[in-house]
């Protein structure tokens, strides 16, 4: 087997940790590889140094056989024919689809950009890819599904034969999904070579030939993904076994009492949105990606404003001017999906993450108590394994599935009756999706009611009392588990059926 990237002996430190341990292994040509590990395992870390994006490091890359060393990403798709599509694809929003695809490249007539020429290769790439979109469009309309799209049209505009791709799925769709997979095969048969980094297993068996491990930044094996099953690579990635299903292990604390009532909810994609949660209640809301859930709970929480409809926090009807300040004092809060956007303060350590929700914990008179923080943070970091188990961490310097975890810990810091999770386990792997749902148990035994929204069906099923399905802005179906929770119709009332 021709060997397509080789790592031998690759070590990598940060200041004060060695998150790369003599890492070795190879990739042969050809094949998609997936690349597995615990939140922090050093994933991203290794792709980066593949790509350029890390030029110090010991060890050795080589490509086809040969040594390399990149001057940054731009040099190693360009000399090295080596792409990597992450989820925040850079793209300049006010260009054309064509214009982001040959960033730097453009084709040339002279000194001009030849944009018929321009337009026609990156069509016929698009057309490669399936894609519905042209070079002419604009990329601020475009999903994130064909974001992604346009980035594997950049990597193939650069001719590249070994692409990767970093948790790709997490903000699709499962139709781009299913886009996606079917491209991946298609760059197969052509002989690309393809890393693929993932916390969803199933997609590993969907599309991965072999899957190398690695644990807390060492080299663990490499398996034949066909000769595998789900609980090996569990076992392999974590170190001992961990549920990988998600289920409620006590009984339901719900009561009757109802905390939150909405009422013929209207915004602007959603329409008469009508449901109640219960004290102690886990309730799922349920749909697929786009789905309008993000923007019910956005407008509950007046983040967005309703167009008409109304809510009751308690029996109260919530005031005429609403804010999401107003709400996290009326007991109520949301934990967002984006977390790169509305989740943390980029120059602060851990502890002041954790804590920025719940401020008034921390008080003694006008004093702020900094160990109160910190002692606080450390509580939530052993519970849900938080790795590096530092709080006094820069967070914008851990791994993306640990940035997860420290928002999390922040909502579960906060005194609000009412937590909203918006895709709270995204980019979370399998072992610390186990201790949330603990964590979710344990918040509505103290008398919490918690909405959970999501998009992964396990899941939602696992752990809701009652569950919501919604499509195109509308409730689908109300759902309560001990009857009616059955996959087939669930996935019918998210894509509209009946
Ligand atoms: N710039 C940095 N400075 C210090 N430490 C860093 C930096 N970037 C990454 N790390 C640390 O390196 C380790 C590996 O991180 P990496 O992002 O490679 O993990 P990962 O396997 O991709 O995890 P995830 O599944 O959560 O994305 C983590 O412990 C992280 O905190
Ligand atoms: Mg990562």
């Amino acid at each position: 087997m021709e060997k397509a990237v080789e790592f031998v002996k690759i070590n990598k430190h940060f200041p004060g940790a060695h998150v790369l341990k003599d890492v070795s292994f190879s990739v042969y040509a050809g094949e998609v590889h997936a690349l597995l590990g615990e939140n922090g395992a050093g994933k991203s870390t290794l792709l980066n140094i593949l790509h350029g994006v890390y030029a110090e490091y010991e060890g050795e890359v080589l490509l086809h056989g040969k040594k390399v060393s990149f001057k940054g990403p731009n040099d190693a798709i360009v000399n090295g024919k080596i792409s990597k599509v992450h989820q925040e694809t850079l793209v300049v929003k006010d260009l054309t689809v064509g214009q982001n695809v040959t960033l730097g490249y453009e084709p040339r007539k002279g000194v001009f950009v030849d944009y018929a020429k321009m337009n026609k290769d990156v069509d016929e790439i698009l057309g490669q890819l399936n894609c519905k979109f042209k070079s002419s469009d604009l990329v601020s309309e475009l999903t994130a599904g064909e974001m992604q799209m346009l980035a594997i049209a950049r990597a193939l505009y650069h001719h590249s034969n070994i692409i990767s791709l970093d948790e790709p799925t997490a903000s699709l769709t499962m139709k781009e999904t299913e886009a996606l997979f079917e491209v991946i095969q298609k760059l197969k048969k052509a002989g690309v070579t393809i890393l693929y980094v993932s916390h969803r297993l199933e997609e590993i068996f969907q599309i991965c030939d072999r899957a190398t491990i690695l644990r807390d930044g060492e080299y663990i094996e490499t398996i034949t993904v066909a000769e595998s099953t789900r609980e090996d690579l569990i076992h392999s990635m974590v170190g001992r076994s961990v549920a990988a299903v998600a289920s409620r292990l006590k009984p339901s604390p719900m009561t009757d009492e109802v905390v939150l009532s909405v009422d013929k909810l209207s915004g602007d994609k959603f329409s008469e949105v009508s449901f109640e949660l219960h004290k102690g209640e886990i309730l799922g809301f349920f749909g697929l990606v786009g789905a309008g859930r993000t923007e019910v709970m956005r407008t509950i929480i007046g983040a967005d404003d309703k167009i008409s409809g109304k809510i009751h926090l308690n029996g109260k009807e919530i005031p005429r001017i609403w804010n999401t300040k107003k709400a996290l004092n009326a007991g109520i809060g949301l934990l967002p999906e984006d977390r790169k956007t509305q989740g943390f303060m980029n120059l602060s350590m851990n502890y002041e993450n954790v804590a920025i929700s719940s401020l008034e914990k921390y008080m003694k008179g006008p004093f702020v108590n900094t160990k109160k923080k910190i002692v606080n943070a450390k509580h939530y970091f052993e519970e849900m394994d938080v790795h590096p188990r530092r709080v006094d961490y820069l967070t914008k310097n851990m791994s993306g599935g640990n940035q997860q975890k420290v928002i999390l810990a922040r909502w579960m810091s906060t005194d609000v009756d009412i937590i909203i999770f918006d895709e709270p386990t995204k980019g979370v792997d399998v072992a610390a999706k186990a201790e949330i749902y603990r964590l979710m148990e344990q918040l509505v035994e103290e008398g919490k009611s918690l909405i959970v929204v999501s998009s992964e069906l396990p899941e939602a099923m696992g752990i809701s009392d009652r569950m919501l399905i919604m499509c195109e802005g509308k409730i689908t179906a109300e759902l309560s588990k001990k009857i009616d929770f059955n996959e087939d119709s669930i996935l019918n009332y998210a894509i509209g059926g009946i």
